[in-house]
């Protein structure tokens, strides 16, 4: 879809009271994703061979360990990487909305069954018909929760649709409660997720506007934040946590995508990052307390 399209109906939605919203909202999604299992299944996976290199390297200790996720999302597949392949005791998902389905969720545990059968966890049926050592908290606020004594922490795609004042204050929370030398794992998509369904656009498209133009184009639905790596460092620093592992990509020169960020006009407020701080995509940040 078109990105004014899409811009245009996650507004009218946000008009709507929030439940009717969120519930339209979820067929909406429902609907529009055309991406099988497999093809969800799949970066999730490199996703998670990446972490578990960077816990290798890093001597972060997975077997038996008690995990937290920020941001559950649509479904739980990164948590079951952990619980099996990973074979970690506990994983406690958290996420301010609740987007798991338990088709979806059902589905899901029929292939990591089938392709694991001796590591998958037993599935005991609660709300949703979870693997066993999965525990799952909808509509919960991370900073107003009980932690559990977790060794580490970790996010995919989801600080970008953070207020920076939550991801300061979900840091401090880490760096204060978590058992000290316990680890933090980010990955980031700091792109225009615009851009994503719609490649006329660039991935920086959304760093020409104020913050007051991109309130007006952006909904609950579409947070994005739009931090730059600099300042993502700058937030878990200043929480006192100390940096172990940065890496990030930027677009080939001469590429398409390059050329797409040499076309834009960028605002004032971005003025002062370098081009490389401006592009930097695909973040992982390995944090520690
Ligand atoms: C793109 S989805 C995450 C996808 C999921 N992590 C995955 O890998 O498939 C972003 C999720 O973050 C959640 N979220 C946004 N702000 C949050 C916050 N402050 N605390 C917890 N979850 C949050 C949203 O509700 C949404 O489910």
């Amino acid at each position: 879809m078109k990105h004014q399209r899409k811009t245009q109906l996650f507004q009218f939605l946000d008009l709507l009271p929030h439940r009717w919203g969120f519930a339209l909202y979820h067929k909406l999604q429902q609907l529009a994703d055309k991406k099988t299992l497999p093809q969800k299944i799949k970066p999730a996976e490199r996703t998670f061979q990446t972490a578990r290199d960077l816990c290798e390297t890093h001597q972060v200790p997975l077997e038996g360990g008690t995990l937290i996720e920020i941001g559950s999302g649509w479904l739980p597949i990164l948590p079951y990487f952990f619980l099996t392949e990973g074979k970690v005791g506990e994983v406690h998902s958290y996420d301010l909305n609740e987007h798991y389905q338990k088709k979806a969720v059902a589905a899901l545990n029929d292939f990591f069954s089938t392709r694991f059968p001796n590591q998958f966890p037993k599935v005991y049926s609660t709300r949703y018909p979870l693997a066993s050592g999965l525990v799952y908290h909808p509509k919960t606020n991370l900073v107003d929760a009980v932690l559990p004594e977790a060794s580490l922490v970790f996010s995919r795609f989801v600080l970008e649709h953070v207020r920076p004042e939550d991801i300061q204050a979900m840091h401090q929370k880490f760096a204060k409660e978590l058992p000290s030398g316990s680890h933090l794992l980010h990955f980031i998509s700091p792109s225009d997720h615009r851009a994503h369904s719609d490649p006329t656009l660039s991935l920086q498209d959304f760093l020409q506007y104020s913050e007051a133009e991109w309130n007006r184009i952006q909904t609950k639905f579409d947070y994005h934040n739009r931090l730059r790596l600099p300042q993502y460092l700058s937030i878990f620093e200043a929480c006192g946590l100390e940096i172990v592992f940065v890496s990030h990509d930027n677009p080939e020169p001469g590429s398409k995508r390059h050329q797409q960020f040499s076309a834009l006009d960028i605002h004032p407020d971005f003025q002062h990052f370098t081009e490389k701080e401006l592009t930097a995509g695909s973040i992982v940040v390995l944090l520690k307390t």
